[in-house]
């Protein structure tokens, strides 16, 4: 697993409680052997997510997710397995060795790094507040032209980077090493010889989401190029991820449920500076999907994007557009954070605007926010003539593009009839021309999200029945998952049973695959084995209602039995089938016979089983 041990992947699982880990974000209170508390990873008022500290394994019964420690890290944290391996060896403070491969950084060398940003933000600090000479003079009349004076340069830490060696020299008297601080980003290495990579800049201190220095951005004093020079990825800097100032911004989107997206360093000290203290902002980059969904874990209701009035603003805002997909409909369930964007007036940025017209004028904007799609089409609508047959038609087929990838959605339709009075076109017309749209190739998302998504459901209603059996097999898989003991026992009904959802059947197999390499195989192993074979398996495997005080045994006896007469009948119904379907006589009577056998097989076990339901 990209080059960190099994043994240390245990070493670092045995070593952080789920119990413990999940109590540092949320109250959890104890009832009986489980921990309880509200979900994490959806709105809830009544606790519904269940830590078990016997298996290690949690499950939220509102919205269906489980897992273990390290799934409970990659769903909360946003993280991929070896990011939540690393992060919980942090916290525990064991050192991993990872060999080769991208991302292969020790937590030791991770902590190195970060001291040296900590200590370069702190140096570039320095020298902007006390600097000598001309240069350091005109990065702080800079800033104060911008109104960035006060307690502002304190609170963002923000510094003025000399350059010609000066903080190589520094660091260097600190113990640190060339290729420390050449991995950090922050010198670069030059013929032999180790440069400073920021020279003559006013720096802006890039914070993560727990307020640690991981990169820095610098711009020119006066103009030049490039206005902003920023650190390059580097092991602790990942540009798709980080959004500037969430450390100061994360209170107020809490309390608040919205989140507000700018696209410079300046607007979101100059928003934060007015008191609008929930603004953040990407780093030269477009909105990720990586970022709304770490912006959705802090803000819960909404998410507005202010682009500025520019034609680079308008072109940011194009890019957002290629956002919109199902996950977006009102069908795709879970109450999703709205995306709503607005673009600022006159061609100003968020930090002129607030400057020249105030923060309730700024405030008003935001609320007028529009959704993502009604702001998009109005973009598209606006770029062409519309006075001409030929005009309509290009805005037609323009914003049908940005409703393809959703078409199925009553949404969609909703925006293609009010797009038909739009254009003075038929209703039925647009519909027609949306249904023949192909959406266009996959463009935000990633592969590891598709692997994310639910599996398809079934177009069909399911009877009452099968929904019954499909819950029993569910039950009885979280059950062998849970307690190794209960698969050894039912091993011959987990290798048998008919299952009637294919996901069902892998699991069972991945189940026994464990056992059989190692029969004293705990949950935990079984769950994370078995995620391999498909992403869904904590959901399903971690799920199961076991009351509270009921024997383990005896729960996995009766719903063995119960899927057992299951199948049964269920051959029952095939047998008749066949013979209702015409047969020669000879075989009618032995199909007959058959019959018979099994239905007074079934019914005498039933009955036992129904007594065992009601003791
Ligand atoms: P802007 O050019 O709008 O800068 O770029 P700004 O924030 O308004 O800055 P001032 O007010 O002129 O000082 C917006 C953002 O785009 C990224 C930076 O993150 C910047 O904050 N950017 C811009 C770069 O990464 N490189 C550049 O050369 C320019
Ligand atoms: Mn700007």
């Amino acid at each position: 697993m990209a080059g960190i041990s099994d043994e240390d992947i245990q070493k670092v699982r045995d070593a952080n409680d789920v119990v413990a880990v999940i109590g540092e974000r949320v109250p959890v209170k104890q009832k009986g052997r489980d921990f309880w508390c509200c979900c994490p990873l959806h709105q809830e008022k009544t606790p519904s997510f269940k830590i078990d500290p016997s298996t290690q394994l949690w499950h939220c019964f509102g919205c269906g997710e489980g897992g273990d420690v390290f799934s409970f890290i990659m769903k909360t944290e946003d993280m991929t397995f070896p990011e939540a391996v690393r992060r919980l060896a942090e916290r525990a403070h064991i050192d991993i060795v990872e060999a080769g491969g991208r991302g292969s950084v020790p937590a030791s060398r991770k902590a190195r790094l970060k001291d040296i940003c900590a200590r370069t933000a702190e140096f570039y600090h320095t020298q902007l507040m006390r600097g000598r000479g001309a240069e350091a003079d005109a990065a702080r009349s800079y800033l104060a032209s911008r109104g960035f004076g006060g307690k502002v340069p304190g609170k963002w830490c923000l510094g003025f980077a000399p350059g010609r060696g000066a903080l190589v020299r520094h660091l260097s008297s600190l113990g640190f090493k060339a290729d420390e601080m050449v991995a950090a980003n922050v010198a670069l290495d030059g013929r032999g010889a180790l440069r400073d990579r920021f020279y003559n800049r006013v720096m802006f201190p890039i914070f993560d989401v727990s307020g640690d220095c991981i990169a820095f951005g610098g711009r020119v004093i006066g103009t030049g190029e490039p206005k902003y020079l920023n650190s390059q990825e580097t092991p602790l800097f990942h540009k798709s991820q980080v959004l500037y100032g969430l450390d100061h911004a994360k209170a107020a989107m809490a309390a608040t449920g919205v989140a507000i997206v700018v696209e410079g360093y300046t607007d979101v000290i100059a928003l934060h500076e007015a008191g609008i203290e929930n603004a953040v902002a990407t780093l030269g980059t477009a909105l990720t999907m990586r970022h709304i969904r770490v912006l959705s874990r802090h803000a819960s209701k909404r998410i507005v994007y202010l682009f500025d009035g520019d034609a680079a603003g308008q072109r940011a805002a194009d890019r957002a557009l290629a956002f919109i997909d199902k996950s977006m409909t009102p069908e795709a369930g879970r109450s999703q954070v709205d995306l709503v964007a607005v673009t600022l007036p006159d061609n100003l940025d968020p930090a002129e605007f607030v400057q020249a017209r105030g923060s309730d004028a700024l405030r008003e904007l935001v609320d007028d926010a529009k959704p993502l799609l009604e702001y998009g089409i109005d973009r598209r609508l606006a770029s062409h003539n519309l006075d001409s047959a030929e005009g309509r038609a290009r805005a037609l087929d323009d914003c049908l593009a940005v409703l393809a990838p959703i078409k199925e959605s009553i949404l969609a339709k909703d925006y293609a009839v009010r797009l038909a009075g739009r254009l003075r076109l038929r209703e039925n017309d647009v519909l027609e021309a949306l249904a023949a749209k192909e959406p266009p190739r996959f463009q935000g998302r990633d592969d590891e999200e598709a692997a994310a998504a639910p599996p398809p459901r079934a177009k069909r209603a399911l009877s009452r029945a099968e929904r019954n059996r499909l819950r029993f097999e569910r039950e009885f898989l979280s059950l062998a998952a849970q307690h190794p003991l209960v698969a050894l026992a039912h091993a011959d009904t987990l290798a048998q049973i008919q299952w009637h959802e294919e996901v069902h059947r892998l699991l069972a197999d991945s189940i026994l695959a464990t056992l059989a390499e190692n029969p004293a195989a705990a949950g935990v192993d079984i769950v994370t084995r078995a995620t391999l074979v498909t992403p869904h398996a904590p959901r399903v495997l971690t799920g199961g209602l076991q009351r509270e005080g009921a024997e383990p045994e005896a729960v996995g006896a009766y719903l063995a039995e119960e899927l057992a007469l299951g199948d049964a009948e269920e051959a029952i119904g095939t047998l008749t089938a066949q013979l209702a379907g015409g047969v020669a006589p000879e075989e009618a009577e032995l199909l007959h016979a058959a019959i018979a056998t099994l239905q007074m097989d079934v019914a005498s076990r039933r009955v036992a089983h129904r007594a065992v339901q009601h003791s």
